[in-house]
């Protein structure tokens, strides 16, 4: 992305000679500044990860009282969400516009088809965001967007409109982690939550174990070596003949009520691995066999199913449920006594992402953690899955620390090279964890955001 000049740091400095000065008071001196010195060219990278002079003198001056209201939008997969927030942690509006059909219809997210959906919603749903809150978007403090990891052609579509709306209305714009927003929107909910804490963050792409040290600061303990958790439950609904509508994990959360979960031994995945790492494709293997062996046909519904043949579903999909949980669970176990070791003052562990919607696995874990006198936090299931309150937050988080960009220029093409992170890790890797069974794809891995943030940490005077 090309340099712009003037640059935020010049329009820190400026602000920094103010006394003191609130957030609020700060604030609106950098939209003043900012009408009255119209920026031409694009801004620094997003997430400008350089606290900055202001930040320091921020960080003194803002405590709880500060008042900042923040436009948060997601577009990473197959969900176009906004919403807005207050700095007290008030949600003023959230609206998330799903593409459930189109899902159901190819079984999976085609990133060209997400992209359309998107584009075609995006104008809408952040209206109806702003509708909802009884908001213009000249009250906006600032406003956040996913920038990564997720599909490009889907984060553009959010980046492009954030970026657009910053630049028309003034307005600060911060580039937000996905993984971190799904980590930081129990901290909204659980106020009371400090760093350090652990982590579990379990969706359809990404199962994430992070030690969360500080904002922006994260060791990750596991990852997936192949397929996330998300992405066995999508495919077992799918070849259960499940309706796939509110998306596979809910349909066989739901089917697997009425099954004997201890009726197929499937195999529990990495017993003989000792670290925290997470594999999910040889289990989608196990239940396509048994789903063949026991002559389940997935085109015809489990709807129209006979007793006997929902009967035969419900227990694969509850088979398939205890030991897909099972590995977490074991991970986590792991991950709790790693975590308490590097950091001994943790006492909560946040799951969180689609998947911990699931009533199950909230059980489960519940368990393991109380076992270890820790306790668990869980945001709701509506922000659990993806929103646009945890980019909100997320953004406010960082916006409180100085780490945000200057307003893009209200006339920025269309065709301006983007920030998109598509592949872009939350921490570096707990270097005594490694594991050989690793096979993790590394090529064009943008740098994590925690080096980001730590790199330029080092370079404040
Ligand atoms: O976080 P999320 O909304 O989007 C991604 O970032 O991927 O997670 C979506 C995933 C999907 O795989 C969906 O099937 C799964 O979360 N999911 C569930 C449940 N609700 C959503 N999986 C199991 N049980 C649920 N109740
Ligand atoms: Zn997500």
């Amino acid at each position: 992305m090309a340099s712009l000049a003037p640059t935020l740091s010049s329009t820190i400095s400026r602000l920094t000679n103010l006394h003191k000065p609130s957030l609020h008071s700060a604030m609106t001196t950098l939209k003043n500044f900012q009408f009255q010195h119209k920026l031409s060219k694009p801004t620094r990278p997003f997430l400008s990860t350089s606290p900055g002079s202001l930040s320091a003198q921020m960080k003194s001056t803002l405590g709880s009282d500060d008042d900042l209201v923040v436009l948060g939008i997601e577009t990473s997969c197959d969900d176009t969400a906004a919403a807005v927030v207050r700095s007290n942690g008030e949600i003023l509006s959230q609206v998330v516009s799903s593409q459930a059909d189109l899902l159901a219809q190819y079984g999976g997210v085609a990133p060209k088809m997400a992209e359309e959906a998107h584009s075609q919603v995006i104008d809408q749903v952040v209206q109806e965001a702003l509708d909802k809150a009884k908001l213009s978007e000249s009250d906006l403090s600032a406003v956040a967007v996913t920038i990564g990891p997720g599909l490009s052609l889907c984060l553009r579509v959010g980046v492009q409109k954030a970026r657009k709306l910053a630049g028309t209305y003034a307005l600060p714009i911060v580039g937000v982690h996905h993984m971190e927003a799904h980590a930081l929107v129990a901290r909204l909910v659980h106020r009371e939550l400090q760093f350090p804490f652990l982590a579990l963050l379990i969706s359809g792409g990404h199962n994430l174990l992070v030690l969360a040290r500080d904002l922006g600061n994260y060791i990750q303990l596991g990852t997936t070596i192949d397929d996330a958790i998300g992405e066995a439950y999508d495919k077992t609904a799918k070849w259960l003949g499940l309706d796939m509508r509110k998306s596979g994990g809910p349909a066989v959360e739901e089917l697997a009520c009425e099954g004997d979960a201890d009726s197929i031994k499937f195999k529990v995945p990495m017993k003989q691995h000792k670290d925290c790492n997470f594999s999910y494709a040889g289990l989608k293997t196990q239940v396509r066999l048994a789903i063949e062996s026991g002559n389940i046909n997935p085109g015809i519904l489990v709807s129209s199913a006979t007793s006997e043949d929902r009967k035969a579903r419900a227990n694969i999909a509850a088979s398939f449920q205890r030991v897909a949980v099972l590995h977490l669970e074991e991970k986590c176990e792991r991950a709790i006594e790693w975590a308490s070791k590097i950091e001994p003052s943790i006492k909560c562990l946040v799951v969180s992402g689609g998947v911990a919607s699931n009533q199950y696995v909230r059980a489960q874990l519940n368990q393991i953690v109380e076992k270890n006198c820790l306790q668990l936090v869980c945001p709701p299931p509506k922000l659990c899955t993806d929103n646009g309150v945890m980019v909100a937050w997320t953004g406010i988080e960082h916006f409180r620390m100085g780490r945000f960009d200057p307003p893009p220029p209200a006339d920025e093409p269309e065709d301006a090279v983007l920030d998109l992170r598509p592949r872009w890790p939350l921490g570096e890797e707990y270097a005594e964890g490694r594991s050989e069974a690793r096979s993790i794809r590394r090529a064009r891995i943008h740098p994590s955001l925690t080096s980001l943030i730590q790199a330029s940490m080092q370079q404040q005077p």
